[in-house]
């Protein structure tokens, strides 16, 4: 397998995981406690983000490189409430630090209140190319430059709702597929070209060039129920990235309301991660 941060999905259970859970509140928060970083922490941030800044030219999306540009994370882990104070000024969203990963429903409550969950902990050396758990700098290289983006932040808003409304529906594993394929792994026609906007290819250094045009990896045109019954894979490149034309396409997709589609979607068989449909339009 080739090396590639793996941020796992928000539908596990935080059951055994890494971060300190022993002081949250209830809603799963805590204070970032920024002064507790170490040097050693602050000095792996700087390499990782020289690293990923280099391949954002020309790769992710015109939104994503405009939000970057006006935000400066180059000099350490940076503090949320700073950030907060321009997010907040942008889109109405804010950062709250969490331990880990955390309870679907918990995370759909944050984020149908506009509030994106941060992971406080940053990765140990040893995992600087590979992590399998999301930490700060996934969640926030990845997932906060698209935050400023007005329509992305209001899809991100919905996906919450959805997700309070799937989890009572007992439809969770369709949405679920819906978010990695879009808000992780989701890639984006532009007049220049394919780019990314998932934060799961943004903060990888190798799943970039593979995503738009690697050769083992197919890019489809974005269908919703095509999504819902695609499994994925999460300890390996994806097989298969799926491409919207923008971000309104995106939003209006997903407008309706998804209980019948629910209903069809549970007598559809699944797809699996590298399946090739005859009705599959490809995007180059
Ligand atoms: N329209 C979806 C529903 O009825 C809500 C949703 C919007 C889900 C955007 C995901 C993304 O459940
Ligand atoms: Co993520």
């Amino acid at each position: 397998m080739t090396s590639a941060e793996r941020p796992a999905n928000h539908g596990e259970s935080s059951h055994g995981l890494r971060g300190d859970y022993g002081r949250m509140r209830p809603d799963y928060t805590v204070d970032q406690d920024h002064a507790a970083y170490e040097a050693d922490e602050h000095d792996r941030w700087r390499r990782l983000y020289r690293r990923q800044i280099e391949l954002v030219p020309g790769r992710a999306c015109a939104e994503y490189e405009a939000s970057l540009a006006t935000l400066d994370y180059a000099a350490g882990i940076p503090r949320f409430e700073v950030v907060n104070r321009q997010l907040d000024a942008a889109t109405g969203w804010r950062l709250v630090a969490v331990p880990g990963l955390v309870p679907d429903l918990v995370f759909f409550e944050h984020l149908a209140g506009r509030r994106f969950p941060v992971t406080r902990w940053i990765r140990e050396e040893h995992e600087f190319d590979y992590i399998v758990e999301p930490d700060v700098f996934h969640d926030f290289f990845g997932h906060v430059p698209m935050l400023f983006d007005p329509v992305f932040a209001d899809y991100m808003e919905a996906y919450g709702k959805g997700g309070l409304k799937a989890a009572g529906l007992g439809s969770l594993k369709w949405l679920a597929r819906l978010y990695w394929y879009t808000v992780e792994f989701g890639l984006i026609r532009s007049s220049a070209g394919l780019r990314v906007y998932g934060a799961g290819i943004l903060s990888s250094p190798s799943e970039i060039d593979h995503a738009v045009r690697g050769p083992r990896s197919r890019r489809v045109a974005f269908d919703l129920v095509r999504v819902m019954r695609s499994l994925y894979r999460i300890d390996a490149f994806q097989e298969t990235y799926f491409v919207i034309e923008s971000f309104d396409q995106l939003f209006e997709a997903t407008r309706p309301d998804f209980a019948p589609l629910y209903r069809e979607l549970a007598a559809l068989p699944e797809l699996p991660a590298n399946a090739a449909l005859p009705e599959d339009r490809l995007v180059a």
